[in-house]
């Protein structure tokens, strides 16, 4: 295969690889965009393992532990969500005290312990190891045709992989893969197993995320998204990969234009998404040691620390990790949509005249503008006569609460009150000792997450900048465990930058969901609400037939990512303190979830579900159009 990629090598790094020792496996990819997995692997495992560095991420790993707000939950999940179920301390003890291969393999068990938390909120994140991304050439998608329901390799692979960097699929072409032929298969098995079993295989073990099985299934398949002002499709769990550890998938499918079924071994290919290397001491300067921003900072002589309230962030990890593997931009093409400037939403009136679209890509946004784009759409839809509206949250990874908060509140209206939940953090030693301190130290300072005065009561009055809401800590009982957590209190996102109209925007009766269920964190947020408040009808797509699915996935609130954390333990005096984790050595990440969102957990409404179909998986419009049909009175 070597020879074969002698086309992509350019001369820089052709001349450096001839220079450098034999034997290095990082060498022989240098400056190349895509490798074949088993030579990305090679070079990530020829690293050796390293008490000092296991030592120093265990301890970094079990201390964000000690805040996680669900650990507890964890022993023993309510159905339908036993599939996590683990025993926190025992894992992290565990993976301390073994001996591991290379540090490619410690590293990848720490990454596939949190993943399955199965809580996109939760997750060490690795960043020397992934730096490779393994794609298929052949994403699927699962499709009703016919009334029955089956997974396919995408009707329009040669159309949406047409956008893709050549070199990508250059690479199959001269390996003699002829990945087009395939368009449209349908796929019986996957490795051996059923093909819903397959995803069902790659929904437990690859995808996290979603506490929801049924949701991570809908994950595992191409679906479109709408990320940052331009729509997309992913790839899919089965054919998009967080590192280069398998060679090839074999598939037995039925080609569109024959009646004989064929087993293929289709190659996938590494997207290498790091910075650039020349050998193995320049790949683990460019990728693994610790960076400036890897750690928190002593934030307390920081101007900029002070004075804006932080925005809380609900937001799941890097969808947009290897953007340069974008599908193309499916046809939205027969109605005029707008794209707003925060590049987060973009619009459309369907050809009734009378329904708005509100794609609501995500609430990673700029505050104000996110909000000026929602008014100036809804504005626009009103003129029009719109009377109805769709918002399509599909794949929205979250972002701001506050953001989801303000949608909620613009289009129910200023009479509901507040537009969140009530929140707890969780009260352990270290974070009482935190609050304890900024306390003492006079802080008021609503830019770190602890400050009292940057949270306010049920009653929605600020918090003092004194009031200790951790002590007394209320006992969370919850598995036989009590946990002390703080008082339940709201987040501070009001007043919003524009003002709300006192009355709903529309009749919410005739505001109405559609989603693929993988609607994360923020964006759960704002359907939880919007359904258990308002009642408002959802629309889930796709998704294994026969398989309930809910149609959010997650249960968190805030996310806080560990420079995050260690910037309020080092502004809070308290990094010599003998709880406080040590630094990262390396870089890399453990975000966890550190506030609980409390819904009222009424589910007793019924969802729509429907499957998509080969006009609907790819494309936006044709989905709507179908909801407009179905789900309106
Ligand atoms: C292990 O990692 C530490 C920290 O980077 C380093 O100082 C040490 O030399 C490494 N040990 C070995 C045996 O490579
Ligand atoms: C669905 O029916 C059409 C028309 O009879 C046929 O051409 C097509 O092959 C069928 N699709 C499947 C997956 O059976
Ligand atoms: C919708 O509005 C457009 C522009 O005003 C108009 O051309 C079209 O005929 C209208 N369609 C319907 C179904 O009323
Ligand atoms: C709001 O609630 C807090 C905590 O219970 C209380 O101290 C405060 O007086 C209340 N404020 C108002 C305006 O009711
Ligand atoms: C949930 O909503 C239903 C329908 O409005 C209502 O009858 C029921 O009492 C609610 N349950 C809870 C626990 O709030």
């Amino acid at each position: 295969m070597a020879a074969i990629l002698l086309g992509l090598i350019t001369a820089g790094p052709l001349l450096t690889a001839l220079a450098a020792p034999k034997g290095d496996p990082c060498t022989k990819i240098a400056g190349q965009t895509f490798v074949p997995p088993h030579d990305a692997l090679a070079c990530l495992k020829s690293f050796p393992f390293n008490k000092t560095l296991q030592d120093n991420v265990m301890d970094v790993v079990s201390g964000v532990f000690d805040f996680f707000a669900f650990e507890d939950w964890y022993f023993d999940p309510p159905a339908p969500f036993q599939d996590s179920r683990i025993a926190i301390p025992r894992r992290l003890a565990w993976i301390r005290h073994t001996h591991y291969a290379t540090d490619y393999d410690f590293n990848r068990a720490v990454f596939d312990f949190t993943n399955r938390l199965n809580d996109g909120h939760t997750l060490y994140i690795p960043n020397c190891y992934r730096t490779f991304r393994n794609f298929l050439p052949t994403p699927v998608v699962t499709l009703e045709e016919n009334g029955t329901q089956a997974v396919f390799v995408m009707p329009d692979l040669v159309q949406l992989m047409s956008s893709l960097d050549p070199d990508f699929t250059s690479y199959f072409d001269e390996i003699g893969f002829d990945w087009r032929r395939l368009a449209g298969a349908k796929v019986i098995d996957i490795e051996g197993l059923e093909a819903y079993d397959y995803a069902d295989k790659i929904a437990s073990m690859e995808t996290g995320t979603y506490l929801d099985h049924g949701v991570r299934v809908n994950s595992v398949f191409s679906s479109y998204i709408f990320p940052n002002s331009d729509f997309t499709q992913r790839f899919g769990d089965i054919a998009e990969r967080s590192f280069p550890d398998q060679n090839t998938l074999t598939m037995t499918l039925m080609p569109a234009d024959s009646k004989n079924p064929e087993t293929v071994k289709i190659p996938f290919l590494s997207a290498y998404v790091g910075g650039d290397f020349t050998d193995k001491a320049s790949f683990w300067e460019a990728n693994c040691v610790a960076r400036s921003d890897t750690n928190g900072v002593d934030a307390r002589g920081s101007k900029s620390f002070r004075g804006k309230r932080r925005q809380p962030k609900g937001v799941i990890t890097d969808r947009d990790l290897a953007s340069i593997m974008r599908l193309s931009r499916p046809s939205v093409t027969s109605v005029s949509t707008v794209s707003e400037g925060s590049g987060a939403i973009q619009s459309s009136i369907l050809p009734s005249n009378k329904t708005g679209v509100l794609f609501v890509g995500s609430f990673e946004a700029d505050v104000g503008q996110f909000q000026e784009d929602v008014k100036a759409t809804t504005d626009r839809f009103k003129e029009a006569g719109v009377t109805r509206l769709i918002v399509d949250l599909t794949n929205n990874g979250g972002g701001n609460l506050c953001l989801g908060q303000f949608l909620h509140q613009y289009l129910a209206g200023a009479k509901i009150g507040y537009p969140g939940v009530q929140t707890t953090s969780r009260a352990n030693p270290l974070a009482q000792k935190i609050l304890a301190a900024y306390i003492a130290q006079g802080h008021t300072n609503p830019a770190s997450f602890y400050a009292p005065d940057n949270w306010v009561f049920l009653n929605d009055t600020q918090m003092p900048p004194t009031f200790n809401y951790n002590n007394p800590s209320v006992p969370f009982p919850i598995n036989g465990r009590t946990d002390p957590q703080s008082i339940r209190f709201h987040d501070a996102c009001t007043p919003f930058d524009i003002p709300i109209p006192e009355e709903a925007l529309f009749d919410l009766k005739d505001v109405v969901i559609v989603t693929n269920a993988n609607c994360a964190s923020a964006c759960a947020l704002f359907s939880t609400i919007m359904f258990e408040r308002h009642q408002t009808k959802i629309a889930v797509f796709g998704g294994k037939p026969g398989l309930q699915m809910e149609y959010k996935g997650m249960g968190g609130h805030q996310v806080m990512e560990w420079s995050e954390l260690d910037t309020e333990i080092k502004t809070a005096g308290l990094k010599d303190d003998p709880l406080a984790p040590p630094d990262f050595l390396v870089n890399a990440n453990m975000r966890h979830s550190w506030r609980i969102g409390w819904s009222s957990l009424n589910e007793s409404y019924p969802i729509d579900r429907f499957p998509y179909t080969k006009d609907t998986y790819a494309n936006p419009q044709n989905l709507w159009l179908f909801a407009e049909s179905q789900l309106f009175s």
